[in-house]
């Protein structure tokens, strides 16, 4: 039994709660900040700002997969927490079916949290070691009283079938799985309430190589299925290539390029992405030769209160005067390729 087939019920219910879109944009974020606090000083409090995402915009249509990539700490993890309403946002729209869902409380949520699920980079650490495989698949069940019983059983065996384990596998604990699987296992609880949105935040980072084209795959292979739509974030663009339609480029809490997969690698415009890509191996040696890498020196600076212009500049070897006082906007160059650059902007 696969469990497609018996979550259609769950949709037709969901459909009436969530509006259609009017097109097939099935997520628009608009303008999205969200800022941590960080309190200092003993007397005289003073209250400095994180700034994790700093006016983020871009869309994601059904069954489109958009990887997302910047270096450790750029904003990725918070973004896709605040687009799926983990974190409050500070400021901007999230439209999800055309409904913004920014401001809805935690009973406003509830029909979207069925919809948009998250699989997280470290199974092990996101899976609860006291619980057994079938209480961790089942749990998002419970909570959105989608099926008791027996229903619930064959749903769960249906789940770890699907993902290929199988029905003995229910009764065990994390523990006694490899990465490989408790990603599967992830995976699986991910799907259980027939998602239509997967948040995949750097799902096979922390897989063997041998392991990551499986479980690339699989997601594949489930998307297919079941239609559904990805944020897939990666730390590097060699993970994204296969995977995505589209591609956005994060830096230090903004997007500097968003365009379709094979348009970046083919002929990325800005310089952090260029640098980015001159940055992975290129196994023919000949080709190696040929392309030239660009040194992306030090570390993405913090994101507490940041400095002005563009965040890049302080790594640009193409920065000017401009760069240090003017934030440059993402702007369509033409055929959707989105990029934020005073150079790309003349
Ligand atoms: N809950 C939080 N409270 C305060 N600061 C936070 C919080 N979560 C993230 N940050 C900060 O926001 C910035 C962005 O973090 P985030 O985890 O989103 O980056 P990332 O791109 O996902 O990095 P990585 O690739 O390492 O996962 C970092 O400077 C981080 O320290
Ligand atoms: S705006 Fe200036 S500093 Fe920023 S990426 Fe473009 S050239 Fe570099
Ligand atoms: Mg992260």
């Amino acid at each position: 039994m696969k469990l497609s087939k018996g979550g259609s019920e769950v949709k037709l219910e969901d459909s009436k709660k969530i509006e259609d879109g009017k097109n097939d944009i099935l997520l628009e974020v608009k303008g999205l900040k969200k800022y941590f606090t960080k309190s200092s000083g003993l007397i005289k409090k003073r209250v400095d700002y994180i700034k994790a995402v700093d006016d983020v915009s871009f869309h994601i249509r059904r069954g489109e997969t958009l990887g997302l990539v910047g270096e450790s700490g750029c904003g990725k993890s918070t973004l896709g927490r605040t687009v799926m309403r983990l974190y409050q946002p500070t400021e901007g729209q999230i439209l999800y079916r055309g409904t913004d869902i920014a401001g809805f409380d935690k009973k406003q949520l509830m029909p979207y949290r069925k919809k948009i699920q998250m699989i997280f980079q470290d199974p092990y650490a996101s899976l609860n070691a006291r619980m057994t495989v079938a209480d961790i698949i089942g749990e998002p069940l419970d909570i959105h009283k989608i099926s008791t019983g027996k229903e619930r059983q064959e749903r769960i065996y249906a789940l770890l079938d699907a993902v290929g384990l199988g029905k003995d596998h229910a009764s065990r604990y994390p523990h006694e799985f490899s990465g490989g699987q408790r990603q599967r296992i992830g995976i699986a609880r991910a799907l259980a309430v027939d998602p239509e949105f997967i948040v995949c935040d750097e799902p096979i980072s922390a897989l063997d190589v041998s392991i990551q084209a499986q479980v690339i795959n699989m997601l594949d292979d489930f998307q297919q299925e079941r239609q559904l739509t990805y944020l897939f974030i990666a730390h590097d663009l060699s993970m994204v290539k296969h995977i995505s339609n589209r591609v956005g480029v994060m830096y230090l809490g903004n997007l500097v390029e968003v365009t379709e997969s094979n348009e970046l690698y083919r002929s990325p415009l800005h310089p952090y992405t260029q640098a980015l890509l001159s940055a992975i191996p290129v196994p023919d040696p000949a080709a190696a030769e040929q392309a030239r890498r660009i040194a992306l020196e030090g570390d993405v600076p913090s994101p507490l209160n940041p400095h002005s212009g563009c965040k890049f500049r302080t790594r640009c070897r193409f920065a000017t005067e401009r760069c240090r006082e003017e934030l440059p906007e993402l702007k369509d160059t033409g055929g959707g390729h989105y990029v934020a650059c005073h150079l790309v902007d003349q």
